[in-house]
């Protein structure tokens, strides 16, 4: 057989992440069903739950199973051995293919798994579905294992992924099929977002009002609407039982739970449901950077502490990891100087700004911690008003990646989670649905990064930096379904390279091809629904002309309005048109997995841009008046900083009547379309005076009509049961 035919339909070369060493060798090793698994008496209690996860993984889809023997046969054999570890680091492995037997060779239980997870790479991507595959072109072939030597071990030990399951809350089926991806991908630290202001999802038998009412968004709740689901109770939380069933779940794929709540502030799930939580102010209170108020722990009532170990108690009880989180960040500091027994603690401890009680409820928490023996990590804000036991404080750099230095000069340890690389609720492009304030995080970004590099990092200071995760917030991943999954996917691919490759061994181009020629196939049969990247469109001389600079997808297009799916017309060349505004273009990966949806980009203005007058009587913000509106710029925006009520209206008057084939009217924050108007609907008028519904229903923050005629007026008239403080209108797009 020709080897490297065979490197390239196994994707041999095509290992993500990329592991330390790897020398091809002859000949390869026929993976049948005479298999046998040989697991070395001294490798019993480590290797175990590997061979488990191996065959779990190739059993339904290749049709072979465990046939475990007492001795070693000569050949067809799967072998793990244990070694010293003096011989292979903590989590490392060799995986050794031979034409007669596979070994892997690890010195704790981590590194054989990852040993598996390597092997299950050296096998058609397939095998990752629970799906009995005979069907393969060439099923001798595809069962080959092509002979190889690996040696591989992680280069940081803390490789993890962030879920905040208080924005969005994720089943227990959902959660346990996340953690089992990053195991995947070699990841060994999932962190657990929790609580914030926006729900509680932790049983504390203690205190069941956490849950009772902190674990629910919605009208009537202690909890604002859920962003994405107006009117809805929407919500939930794990039971002690389901989070135990889950740390063990999590266990077997070698990765640790670590739980977060998020304190001081961040904490209306808590404070709504327990109020007395909070400090003795009266009247309007600071909100929050996300627009919260009364989100803060009180931090001298001394019950909080007590009430606080007892969560911390109960937590104990779920999860061994001895990294606890206690947030940190984002602190309203200010409702702290407005309590009178915060205050007096400030001043009968000498404390002249109220940051420095945020260090001494820190420091409360951390001993708190220590009486369980557990170390406190917080957001790189604990840092601030006073000095934290650096020995036993472990800082989350997120805000800057010079955080990274801050911390590690200090001497404190530092898991890195740079919000410009490693936040995946950022946008991907400036196309697609995400939050951009930390950045847009592309691919390539993320691939970029590596901690150690962060300026002025001495060698003492880099080996404080046990390292790397990225973060999944949840507000904006309501919708379309899957998107948390999107842009996980492949980013993770790219972080999990970061932690664990040799950073002389990372190359962007290598990196691209491995992911693009096999890992998407990998991904694909795990189930997951990925991003690719959408296809470019433009219209020059009369065609629309369609690219994609992959050679792997296929672009398909639609000119009736709907999205093109597996079955619309597949693009082979230019198309002449007289309309390019009608088309929509996507790109595939097989007819599986599609890309964002994108209208053809014009070299022209596809918008009418009348002069326009805009009214009406919602509460704005005084930098963003009616006249933002005006100025057909889509990037301005008019603040509304009162809920919407029912009875106010935007009105968009133009100097002259608007023929038009659709209007499009817009909330939410132009290119981010959060905080839309949820309850709305739209008239509009022919000369101004008498209004007509646009025969188009409000949905997602928008209304996109057709208008039978001209059109004077355009009226956006809001309805009973918006509930968000803040709430942005757009400009109307009227097409040409
Ligand atoms: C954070 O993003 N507030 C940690
Ligand atoms: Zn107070």
């Amino acid at each position: 057989m020709n080897t490297l035919f065979l490197i390239f339909m196994t994707g041999l070369i095509h290992l993500v992440p990329a592991p330390v060493k790897t020398t091809l060798k002859e000949g390869v090793f026929t993976l049948n069903n005479s298999l046998k698994v040989y697991v070395a008496p001294q490798a019993k209690k480590t290797a175990a739950d590997a061979a488990v996860y191996f065959f779990e993984t190739i059993g339904p889809s290749m049709g072979i199973n465990a046939v475990y023997t007492n001795t070693q046969p000569s050949g067809n054999v799967l072998i793990f051995e244990l070694k010293d570890a003096t011989e292979v680091p903590a989590e490392g492995y060799f995986l050794e293919v031979s034409p007669t037997c596979i070994i892997i060779s690890a010195s704790n239980g981590a590194g054989f798994f990852y040993g598996v997870q390597t092997l299950l790479q050296l096998l058609p991507p397939y095998v990752y579905e629970p799906v009995y595959h005979p069907d393969q072109d060439d099923p001798s072939l595809s069962c080959a294992v092509p002979c190889i030597l690996i040696e591989d071990y992680p280069r940081f030990s803390h490789r993890g992924m962030m879920m905040d399951v208080s924005r969005q809350f994720y089943s227990v089926t959902y959660v346990k099929q996340y953690i089992d991806w990053m195991a995947k991908h070699k990841l060994n630290r999932f962190h657990w977002h929790l609580s914030d202001d926006n729900g509680w999802r932790l049983e504390i038998k203690k205190y069941p009002l956490l849950t009772e009412k902190g674990a629910w968004r919605g009208p009537g709740e202690v909890l604002a609407t859920s962003y994405g689901h107006p009117g809805e109770r929407y919500g939930g939380f794990y039971t002690q039982q389901e989070i135990k069933d889950i740390v063990t779940y999590a266990a077997k794929r070698h990765i640790e739970i670590i739980p977060e709540i998020d304190l001081p502030g961040h904490g209306k799930a808590a404070t709504g449901s327990y109020p007395e939580i909070l400090c003795n102010t009266s009247g309007e209170a600071e909100l929050s950077i996300q627009g919260v108020s009364h989100n803060v722990w009180c931090a001298t009532r001394e019950e909080n502490y007590k009430m606080l170990e007892d969560i911390i108690r109960e937590m104990v009880s779920l999860f061994p990891s001895k990294y606890f989180h206690v947030g940190g960040d984002e602190v309203v500091t200010s409702q702290w100087s407005a309590c009178s027994l915060c205050r007096d603690f400030m001043h009968s401890h000498n404390m002249s700004e109220p940051i420095e009680l945020q260090s001494y409820f820190m420091g409360r928490m951390q001993k708190i911690l220590k009486k369980f023996g557990k170390t406190m990590i917080g957001w790189d804000e604990v840092m601030e008003g006073g000095e934290l036991d650096r020995k036993d404080v472990i800082i989350h750099a997120w805000q800057r990646v010079d955080k990274i230095k801050e911390a590690t000069s200090k001497g404190y340890r530092v898991i890195a989670q740079p919000a410009a690389y490693c936040y995946l609720d950022m946008k991907q492009t400036i196309h697609e649905r995400g939050l951009m304030w930390a950045a847009i995080i592309d691919l390539e970004k993320v691939y970029s990064l590596d901690p150690i590099k962060t300026p002025g990092l001495t060698p003492e200071e880099a080996r404080l930096v046990m390292g790397v995760q990225g973060g999944l917030w949840a507000e904006m991943l309501d919708k379309p379904a899957r998107i948390a999954e999107y842009q996980t996917y492949p980013r993770l691919c790219a972080l999990a390279e970061v932690a664990w490759s040799p950073q002389e061994n990372r190359v962007w181009e290598d990196f691209n091809k491995r992911l693009s020629q096999t890992h998407f196939e990998r991904l694909y049969y795990m189930g997951i629904n990925f991003r690719i990247p959408y296809p470019d469109a433009a219209y020059v001389n009369g065609y629309i002309c369609a690219r994609t600079d992959y050679p792997w997808m296929v672009i398909r297009y639609t000119c009736d309005g709907s999205e093109p799916d597996g079955r619309s017309p597949l693009y082979t060349g230019p198309i002449s048109t007289d309309n390019p505004e009608k088309y929509l273009f996507a790109s595939f990966y097989g007819n599986r997995i599609r890309s964002i949806v994108r209208e053809v980009d014009l070299p022209y203005d596809r918008y009418q841009r009348p002069v326009t007058r805009v009214t009406g009587n919602v509460a704005i913000h005084p930098q963003t008046p009616y006249t933002v509106l005006e100025d057909n710029d889509f990037n301005t925006y008019l603040r509304v900083v009162k809920p919407l009520e029912e009875g106010q209206y935007i009105l968009y008057t133009f100097e002259s009547p608007v023929t038009a084939g659709r209007i499009s009217v817009l909330t939410g924050l132009p290119g981010v379309d959060i905080d839309p108007a949820d309850y709305a609907h739209v008239e509009y008028s022919a000369d101004g005076l008498d209004f007509v519904p646009s025969g188009s229903e409000w949905k997602d923050g928008r209304c996109v009509f057709a208008p039978k005629g001209p059109v004077k007026a355009v009226k956006l008239c809001f309805d009973k049961g918006n509930m968000f403080l803040t709430s942005y209108i757009q400009d109307l797009r009227i097409d040409k």
